[in-house]
């Protein structure tokens, strides 16, 4: 079993669009027994809501629906998951500074590593902006999660199987 992590700001826009995307690509390569994702936020903002409504209709426009409870991320997610993947490097930072000892910073990724067509470096933080930049976030994460898709296979599950 692989668990994955995606971590933003809120936990109701950028990391809930990435836990769904993938979700979804995980259960259409047949491998929901073997891969788990989740999201959390770095911030207590919005502990307990559920997905932004402008991420929610955006993905229903493509075609997706999202679900989701925001939670804060503790230091037991270093523990707990195998990889821990940030949208930004503030939130990079933050998910590091819940780890003094650096015992689990080999598990933190950056989103933006997996991209495979995007040349971006951060998933952008749409929650400012218009309904615009919550496409875009979609486009990224689909293409991003592609990549990681690829890379949990191969680092993971070829090797443990
Ligand atoms: P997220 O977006 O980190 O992608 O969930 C944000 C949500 C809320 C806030 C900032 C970013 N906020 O400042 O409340």
């Amino acid at each position: 079993m692989v668990k994955l992590l995606f971590v933003c700001l809120g936990n109701i826009c950028r990391s809930p669009a990435a836990e769904n995307i993938m979700r979804l690509l995980v259960d259409r390569a047949g491998l929901s027994d073997q891969i788990i994702c989740d999201s959390a936020g770095t911030s207590n903002y919005h502990v307990g809501s559920p997905p932004d409504e402008r991420m929610v209709e955006a993905a229903k426009q493509r075609g997706m629906e999202f679900v989701g409870t925001a939670r804060q991320i503790e230091l037991k997610d270093l523990q707990e998951f195998d990889l821990i993947v940030a949208m930004d490097r503030q939130n990079y930072r933050r998910i590091l500074q819940l780890d003094p000892y650096a015992e689990y910073h080999h598990k933190v990724r950056m989103m933006c590593d997996f991209c495979q067509t995007h040349l971006d470096t951060e998933v952008p933080d749409p929650y400012y902006n218009g309904e615009e930049g919550f496409y875009y976030v979609l486009d990224l994460l689909s293409d991003a999660c592609e990549g990681l898709l690829q890379f949990v296979q191969k680092a993971y599950l070829q090797k443990h199987s």
